[in-house]
């Protein structure tokens, strides 16, 4: 269904920019193959130490070039054989949350009473799982209970800063900044708090030396694995033998180096925020998780025989984390529960991690859309938040 005129379903944002709020913009703004738009000089906010990614390139010939890259770590065959390795980060998060939740005061994100930062933890979560399947080991947040990692910055001074917190932050003021380019060098002399103590100045450092001491820990890790010859079926793995394959037997460990990173900055927080914003909905509906549990109840034999047992038995057992992980239930039985697919789809619905249109630029032929017309050059985009909650679409 369309929406009617008269509820402006366009809008210009900017004089140079205009939001479509269409059914069919997601999949006409977006399009891939050859009526793909550009991106915009928005994503130059996104590139580490001026060097672009698959991501934040606009270049379309070098995204076509590395695309390929990515789509056979992606296969849903590939993402299939990882369940292993994701199973091994998902029992050692369990088997903290259930710590937690029996009192354990235990991390950075954990207060008394039992009491977590769901954001955080899941945070800690998605961060080993991506890179456990990228960088071949996993960064060890979930057995900290931290986020923190060491850096180091030019002047060789090391210090300490927390990822995850940072790699939000950066997004968000890499969104802000990517609006409204121009603004970039005085952002940074700006008394605004979300600017200065909370984002531009530690996303600042983080932009000079974070990214410097995670690509430390990939280069490391792609180097022991081109060199040792290890056969672990990883995303690490597709991404070399795709290397291999791209370059006649060569292997780029830079590019390696630069997708690994990749995956970790867009895959990790967006997971951690749309699991965080599901779980909100999930648990601020009782009746909705009454549903959830009893359907997953019907598959998780393993996980209920073991909750049965007593807490603290539960929680002295030397094969505790081996037992939780292996009564995890597989994809293959979760992959067809409804309302449980459901409640996520709709979770993700109503949260979109990232909310606004992303821009593309309209290209030499001009661009089209139910009678308004947009010239070449000016930018267009589809809002994920107002098209996923506007009940008429
Ligand atoms: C619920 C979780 C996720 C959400 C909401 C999400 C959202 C998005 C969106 C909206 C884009 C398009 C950005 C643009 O065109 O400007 C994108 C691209 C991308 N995402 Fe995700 N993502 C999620 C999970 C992941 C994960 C787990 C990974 C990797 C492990 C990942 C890797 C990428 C990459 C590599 C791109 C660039 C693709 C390209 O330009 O061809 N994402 N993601």
């Amino acid at each position: 269904m369309r929406p009617t005129r008269n509820t402006a379903p366009f809008i210009r944002i900017a004089p140079w920019h205009i939001s479509f709020a269409w059914p069919d913009a997601p999949s006409r703004v977006y399009a891939q193959g050859s009526t793909a738009l550009d991106k915009s000089p928005f994503y130059r906010a996104f590139y580490v130490q001026g060097t672009e990614s698959l991501f934040s390139t606009h270049n379309r010939a070098l995204h076509s070039s590395k695309r390929p890259l990515l789509s056979q770590p992606f296969s849903y065959q590939s993402i299939h054989g990882f369940e292993s390795f994701m199973r091994e980060s998902l029992g050692r998060f369990v088997l903290r949350v259930d710590r937690i939740c029996s009192g354990d005061q235990f991390g950075d994100a954990v207060r008394a009473g039992g009491v977590m930062d769901a954001l955080l933890w899941f945070n800690y979560l998605a961060f080993d799982i991506i890179s456990d399947l990228a960088f071949g080991e996993p960064l060890g947040m979930v057995n900290k209970g931290s986020d923190v990692l060491a850096a180091e910055s030019k002047d060789g001074t090391i210090f300490e800063e927390p990822a995850a917190a940072l790699i939000d932050q950066r997004g968000r003021t890499a969104a802000v900044v990517g609006l409204v380019p121009i603004v970039e060098e005085y952002t940074k002399m700006l008394p605004i708090p979300f600017i200065t103590a909370g984002g531009f100045i530690r996303v600042w450092k983080l932009r000079v030396a974070f990214p410097e001491s995670l690509s430390r820990i990939a280069t490391r890790c792609v180097k022991h694995r081109v060199e040792s010859g290890v056969t672990r079926d990883d995303m690490l793995k597709r991404l070399i033998e795709g290397m291999r394959e791209k370059e006649g037997g060569r292997v780029s460990q830079e590019e390696v180096v630069t997708e690994a990173m990749l995956l970790l900055t867009a895959g990790a927080d967006t997971t951690a925020n749309s699991l965080t914003a599901i779980l909100f909905y999930i648990l601020t509906h009782p009746d909705v998780h009454a549903k959830v549990v009893a359907e997953l109840n019907s598959v998780n034999a393993g996980v209920a025989v073991f909750n049965s047992r007593p807490q603290a038995l539960r929680l002295q057992s030397s094969i505790e984390l081996k037992t939780i992980t292996d009564s995890l239930p597989l994809y293959e039985e979760t992959k067809s529960l409804p309302y449980m697919n459901t409640t996520i789809e709709e979770g993700l619905r109503l949260f979109a991690t990232n909310a606004f249109g992303l821009p593309r630029v309209v290209g030499p032929e001009g661009f089209e859309m139910d009678g308004v017309s947009v010239p070449s050059g000016c930018e267009v985009s589809a809002p994920a938040y107002t098209i996923q909650r506007d009940p008429r679409i």
